[in-house]
């Protein structure tokens, strides 16, 4: 019997999947037991030593989830919606093993679909794998503390010049603690974006600014502004690794020494509070 965390990743070609294999193949205490890709992909039936440009390890990338999944302790899911509402309902079907996944982008169904799921697996669920954002999230939740109510929020997010949408996820995110702390809706708080005559910064509301270019991995700061001082919570990325590096240490906490967790809806905040 391994001693090593079998990890299987589902879409393991794509950027974040890519960089997550790299990271298990890197990393002494787990092992890449199996890859689950799309019957088209060119990477299909590959050896994934190959598939990421090393030599080879055994581990064919194939399309059954259910074979994939009888080799592993985890499934790390870095494919697309579709593909892991399903994943989390063919796993909750079958018991297990419990899902982590970084996806981002779900309807409003899909939601309530990988949610139903979670009653009968454990699954976490991060649109941003890394450390600092989560300890950063805390972090703009305990600053937003009732007697600060009155501060002004605005978050600001710095992007390489490839990113399509805006504002970030994370950014969105960080805005969400701050204003769930507060009891109010991001929806009804947020000012999304400013131009021309805006008129004077009502109270409450949390702004958003955002700046695209270069190469910039991901800057996100969430500033509270006051009459007399300012707090700012700031986070940097500087290497995309730092996602497939939150992702491992978000999967062995999953695992829990072995343990594993009850089923239910995980975050990040779960792995730092920890
Ligand atoms: N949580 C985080 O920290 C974090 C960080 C970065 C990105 N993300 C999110 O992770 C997701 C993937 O991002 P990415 O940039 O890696 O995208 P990407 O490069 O487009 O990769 C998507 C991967 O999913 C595969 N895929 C799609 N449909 C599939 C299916 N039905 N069955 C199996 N595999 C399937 C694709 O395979 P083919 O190439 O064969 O189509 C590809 O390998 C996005 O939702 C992104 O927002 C999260």
């Amino acid at each position: 019997v391994s001693e090593r965390l079998r990890v299987t990743v589902l879409g393991p070609t794509g950027r974040l999947g890519r960089a997550i294999c790299e990271a298990v193949l890197d990393d002494p205490g787990l092992s890449l037991a199996g890859c689950v890709v799309r019957a088209e992909s060119a990477a299909c039936g590959q050896d994934m030593g190959g598939v990421l440009g090393r030599e080879p390890i055994g581990c064919i990338a194939g399309v059954s989830l259910e074979e994939a999944a009888e080799q592993a302790d985890i499934v790390i899911d870095a494919s697309l919606p579709r593909m892991t509402v399903s994943a989390a309902e063919r796993l909750a079907s079958i018991g297990g093993p419990c899902l982590l996944t970084g996806v981002t982008g779900f309807t409003e169904d899909q939601d309530t679909r990988l949610l139903t799921a979670s009653h009968q697996l454990p699954v976490l669920r991060a649109s941003n794998f890394s450390l600092g954002v989560a300890i950063a999230e805390a972090l703009v939740r305990q600053a937003a503390v009732l007697p600060a109510r009155e501060w002004d929020i605005e978050v600001n997010e710095t992007h390489h010049k490839m990113k399509t949408d805006a504002p970030s996820g994370t950014a969105i995110m960080l805005a969400r603690a701050a204003a769930s702390r507060r009891g109010v809706s991001l929806e009804e708080a947020a000012i999304w974006s400013r131009e021309g005559t805006t008129g004077p910064r009502e109270t409450g509301t949390i702004g958003f600014a955002v700046s695209r270019g270069g190469a910039m991995v991901g800057e996100h700061s969430v500033r509270f502004l006051a009459e007399m001082e300012e707090l700012t919570i700031s986070h940097r990325a500087f290497d995309r690794r730092v996602f497939a590096r939150g992702a491992i240490t978000a999967a062995r906490w999953m695992h829990n020494a072995g343990q594993g967790r009850e089923p239910g809806l995980y975050s990040m905040q779960d792995v730092v509070s920890d």
